[in-house]
């Protein structure tokens, strides 16, 4: 097992406390994101705060806190107030745990929603490149850095664009994107011919279709017959399909796969 811990542990807070020569009034927080740290938080945060925020942040009665968006952007001082003094007016209450509890607790959200580049990520990134385009079959619609198939996204900057949860996500439930960019299709043509593949642009009248070979297919839409749309992702689950140890592979794999320097912090 591999682990890395990377850059977010150097706070924009105590950076700027460093280089600002005037000092915020505010008490900063520091908050390190170590294995330890995002394990105990991820304990209390089970018991203290799953019943409304779900499990693994996924939300429920309370927000997400996985999205990758708002909270990854939220300075910790707002995560810190938000949780000691609750946030006025909503469902979320205050908690009395003592400073170290809550920074545990920021720690483990921080996970939840950093890039997967920046997480620590348990699994081998050289297992899992030989299951990507081995056994798991992915480079056969995937392409990364110009090796692999065109029938899925590109995956190149995949470990900074998701979060871990993210990633493991896509790969055991697929889901048809929210713009329907990859969204299967099999169309019959007026010709009679048949073409099957991924929709990567449609108005009203036309089409373009992606086949697996990656060619680029412009249609009109009066010279179709009838179009079938897939009603889930052409992507398989492999929830069934590779062992937990192969999916974390996968996962460690996809989290190294970045176009940004190594080292920056977005
Ligand atoms: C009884 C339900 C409930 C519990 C328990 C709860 N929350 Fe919340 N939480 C909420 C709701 C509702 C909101 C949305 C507040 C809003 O509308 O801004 C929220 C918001 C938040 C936010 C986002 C605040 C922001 O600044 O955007 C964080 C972070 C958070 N909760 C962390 C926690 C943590 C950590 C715990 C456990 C120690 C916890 N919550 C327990 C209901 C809950
Ligand atoms: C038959 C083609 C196909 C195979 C095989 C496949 N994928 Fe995908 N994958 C897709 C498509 C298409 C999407 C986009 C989701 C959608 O809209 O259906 C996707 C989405 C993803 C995403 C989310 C990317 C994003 O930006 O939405 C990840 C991560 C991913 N696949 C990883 C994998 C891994 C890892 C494997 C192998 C274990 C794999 N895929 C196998 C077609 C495939």
């Amino acid at each position: 097992m591999t682990l890395r811990i990377i850059s977010l542990a150097t706070l924009v807070c105590s950076l700027a406390a460093a280089e600002d020569p005037h000092p915020k009034k505010e008490a900063a927080i520091t908050v390190t994101i170590t294995p330890e740290a995002v394990e105990a938080g991820n304990k209390l945060f089970g018991t203290a705060c799953a019943g409304c925020h779900g499990q693994h942040g996924e939300g429920g009665r309370g927000p997400k806190l996985n999205d990758g968006g708002s909270i990854r952007e939220a300075p910790d001082e707002r995560l810190l107030a938000s949780i000691t003094q609750g946030v006025k007016g909503t469902g979320m209450p205050p908690f009395s745990f003592p400073d170290a509890e809550v920074r545990n607790l920021i720690a483990f959200i921080r996970s939840l929603s950093a890039a997967a580049a920046d997480s620590v990520v348990a699994g081998n990134p050289e297992a899992g490149r030989a299951i990507f385009y081995g056994k798991g079959q992915c480079g056969s619609c995937h392409n990364i850095r110009g090796n692999g198939g065109l029938l899925g996204p590109d995956l190149s900057d995949e470990g900074a664009a998701r979060s871990v949860l993210q990633l493991r996500t896509a790969i055991l439930s697929p889901a048809i994107r929210p713009g329907g960019d990859y969204r299967g299709a099999r169309i019959t043509l007026h010709s009679g011919q048949k073409l099957e593949g991924v929709l990567r642009g449609a108005t009203n009248y036309s089409y373009e279709l992606q086949t697996a070979a990656g060619d680029l297919h412009l249609l009109a839409a009066e010279d179709i017959r009838e179009i079938h749309l897939r009603k889930n992702s052409v992507m398989p689950s492999y929830a069934d399909r590779l062992a937990p140890p192969e999916i974390d592979d996968l996962v460690a794999f996809l989290a190294h796969q970045t176009v940004r320097p190594r080292g920056s912090s977005h």
